[in-house]
């Protein structure tokens, strides 16, 4: 395993104790999915950093606090009591203030709230440390955006998933199915893509880049399971990660 590079901060101290891994990308790339394989094959928490953001989206809503309210917002950020609870058997589960909220936090009007809430950087400041104090054991599968450069800069190994818009919004359907029974109509979907890509990728603070070094996965065409399976091979060969794996082809 390559060492984390030499820093005295408290973050790669406790960074070179544990294996972390970290997975970001723009929605529908399926980081989900192959962050929870991951996590589940190598006995390592699997940290949702989305969820969190949902979470106090989703607070935030409840407790009609507009999400363009940075203040507001990041005020009650810091009084919720988050726990993300990773069984590979049964999933995760997402407990706000004791209650369960897994499946509420993934309607249509929580997911616009979220993308509104994570512009701001006080609010992003309170959920980073929420972040690393809620990683707990031998080590971490964290998926999200800025995971690989600003949750855990010292990570490992690293990876940035990659898809066709056309097929992260199919994803994002299917997803949406799922949690509603319904879902808006494929280019609405696409539209919605769109709109986050733009605000995760121009926000100021945590925008949504490639780390340097991560590794890139396009998985267009690739089932989760082979893209896991690419994962545990870079993984395994100690491999260099400034090496760019690209499997657009799905080969
Ligand atoms: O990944 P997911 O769709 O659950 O993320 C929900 C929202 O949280 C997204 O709009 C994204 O912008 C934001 N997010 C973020 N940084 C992360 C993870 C998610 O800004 N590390």
């Amino acid at each position: 395993m390559p060492k984390p590079s030499a820093d005295n901060s408290k973050t790669a101290k406790a960074s070179r104790r544990r294996l972390l891994i970290t997975i970001d990308g723009p929605a529908g790339v399926g980081k989900s999915t192959v962050a929870k394989l991951l996590a589940t094959r190598l006995h390592l928490f699997y940290l949702d950093t989305g969820a969190t953001y949902r979470a106090l989206a989703y607070e935030a809503l409840r407790r009609g606090v507009d999400p363009r309210r940075e203040t507001a917002v990041a005020r009650v950020a810091g009084r919720m009591r988050l726990q993300l609870d990773w069984d590979p058997a049964r999933g995760l589960r997402v407990l706000l203030n004791g209650r369960d909220v897994t499946r509420h936090i993934r309607t249509e009007a929580v997911t616009e709230a979220a993308a509104v809430i994570a512009q701001h950087p006080n609010v992003r400041a309170v959920l980073v440390r929420l972040q690393r104090r809620l990683a707990s054991g031998p080590g971490v599968v964290a998926e999200g955006r800025d995971t690989g450069t600003v949750v855990f800069p010292h990570a490992a190994y690293k990876f940035f998933l990659t898809a066709r818009h056309a097929v992260r919004a199919r994803r994002r359907q299917m997803e949406l199915r799922g949690v509603q029974g319904r879902s808006p109509t494929l280019t609405r979907i696409a539209g919605q893509l769109k709109a986050r890509d733009a605000l995760d990728r121009s926000r100021v603070v945590g925008p949504l880049v490639k780390p340097p070094k991560a590794i890139v996965v396009d998985t267009s065409r690739l089932p989760a399971e082979r893209v896991v399976d690419r994962m545990l091979a870079a993984l395994n060969k100690g491999s260099d990660p400034s090496r760019t794996m690209v499997t657009s082809d799905g080969v």
